[in-house]
């Protein structure tokens, strides 16, 4: 089974609306000839707008970096999924390593917001992935399986139609260290497992599963050449023009 492949940039907190539009400018001729794979740019809420702006027209996606569960509310300093949506999101990352450990995200906040998140039609970007200590404990293969567990509790398979996973191993993020073509594949077969146990096998063969964790244009191609690896959630690579449409064209 074929997917096609997913590349996301997640720009955590960085680009004001400006440097957002001008990154787009510069961005879009470059990936001009991608015509099979999907590409998202995750902005910061502000800069959502001014990007669905400046991709119109083109087949590029936009995406937030988080959102409430809550439909709305008296939640000061919130945003919700109808909100990023009728900005023109597309896509939402939900469960980010660096929201569990720095913003109090749990297993059963992203269970509530990718249920709210699938209701708005967005396609959410579950991220999962162990610590270090995890992996070094052996408890990899534990922790997957628990995330992925409590986010698609409750969910039906029709509803997760649009459901894309991100592997991110969290001794991976931000630190040079990339996880093995092979040992990512590893973790996303046990991911690919889970989901077919919560939503069929059918459900589970389409899935597309992300693998996110210092991928840069030098280590894009070996990974991306592993079947299990569905694309890239891509973080700091992902600020420059250039180095992220090197990703994109990780065959080259
Ligand atoms: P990185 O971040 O590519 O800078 O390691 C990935 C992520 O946090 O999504």
């Amino acid at each position: 089974m074929t997917r096609n492949k997913l590349f996301a940039a997640n720009w955590k907190m960085y680009k004001t609306p400006p440097q957002a539009t001008e990154f787009v400018a510069a961005f879009l001729p470059m990936v001009a000839d991608v015509t099979a794979d999907d590409i998202a740019l995750c902005a910061p809420a502000v800069c959502i707008s001014a990007v669905a702006g400046a991709v119109k027209g083109s087949r590029i996606g936009v995406g937030a970096q988080n959102m409430h569960w809550e439909k709305e509310g008296a939640f000061t300093g919130e945003i919700s999924a109808e909100m990023i949506a009728a900005s023109g999101c597309q896509y939402v990352i939900l469960g980010h390593s660096e929201r569990r450990q720095y913003f109090g995200e749990t297993d059963a906040t992203v269970n509530r917001k990718l249920e709210v998140a699938l209701e708005a039609g967005l396609t959410p970007i579950v991220c999962v992935g162990e610590v270090i200590e995890e992996r070094e404990a052996g408890l990899t293969d534990d922790v997957l399986r628990r995330q992925c567990t409590s986010a698609f509790r409750g969910i039906s398979a029709a509803k997760a139609a649009k459901l894309a996973i991100a592997y991110e191993p969290v001794w991976a993020i931000g630190t040079g260290k990339t996880a093995t073509p092979q040992l990512a594949a590893q973790a996303h077969e046990t991911i690919r497992h889970e989901a077919s146990k919560a939503f069929g096998k059918g459900f589970a063969e389409k899935l597309r599963i992300l693998y996110g964790g210092s991928v840069k244009p030098e280590n894009a191609k070996a990974l991306m050449s592993e079947a299990e690896l569905d694309g890239a959630l891509v973080g700091g690579a992902s600020l420059d023009p250039k180095s992220f449409a090197a990703i994109v064209h990780y065959q080259a």
